[in-house]
């Protein structure tokens, strides 16, 4: 399995994704340190400023990393809405892993996580050797199965209590596509 870089910007129709600059690093820590942004449905700890810098710097020669891989940018008018990132999720197995969060809760509800996960996406089978896509979501998370199951992702199994998070165990979806798959998928909206 190749390891992607931070490669060119990713432009689809309403948003484009482009790696993390020194800019974004101030945005990068308040989304992190908000809970009711990147985890309504996830387990939460707090970041120091210096742990996100040192994992942004390392993310790129790091397949594991779980740091933003790319910022969303929403076309209209430029402003950064989210972030997306991708890691090896086992040590043998050639699998990748997607995740993708809004941080602006205001751009939620327009399709702009859906083509930017459908960009990302696109981008993992073109760079990577691998032949399946995963995502895995609280099975609470309407709007990230949603995402997924519209890119075509099919859910294939359910981790039962595998995520803690505001006090009690929750089932995780874990949901896949393969190459071939992706490549056949219909088209909606260029993604
Ligand atoms: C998950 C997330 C990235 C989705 O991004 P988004 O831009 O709001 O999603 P989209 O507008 O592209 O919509 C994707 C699907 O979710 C549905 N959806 C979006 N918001 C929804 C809501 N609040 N309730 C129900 N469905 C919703 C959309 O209708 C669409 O499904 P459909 O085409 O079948 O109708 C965004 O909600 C978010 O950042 N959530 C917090 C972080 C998070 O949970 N990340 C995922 C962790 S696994």
């Amino acid at each position: 399995m190749g390891g992607a870089g931070p490669g060119p910007a990713l432009e689809g129709a309403k948003v484009r994704l482009r790696p993390p600059t020194r800019e974004d690093h101030t945005l990068l820590y308040d989304w992190y340190n908000d809970p009711d942004r990147v985890a309504p449905y996830d387990r939460f700890s707090a970041t120091s400023y210096e742990d996100l810098l040192g994992e942004l710097a390392a993310a790129p020669g790091d397949p594991a990393s779980l740091a933003a891989r790319y910022i969303v940018e929403r076309r209209s008018d430029g402003r950064s809405i989210g972030m997306v990132g991708h890691y090896t999720a086992h040590p043998v197995l050639s699998i990748v892993e997607v995740w993708y969060v809004l941080g602006d809760p205001a751009a939620r509800g327009q399709g702009f996580g859906r083509e930017a996960v459908g960009l990302l996406v696109t981008e993992l089978f073109r760079t990577l050797t691998v032949e399946r896509i995963g995502a895995t979501c609280d099975d609470e998370n309407v709007p990230s199965a949603r995402l997924v199951e519209g890119l075509g992702f099919r859910q294939e199994g359910l981790l039962r209590a595998a995520l803690f998070h505001h006090g009690r165990w929750h089932d995780v979806r874990v949901y896949g596509i393969t190459r071939s798959e992706w490549a056949a998928r219909p088209s909606r909206g260029g993604i």
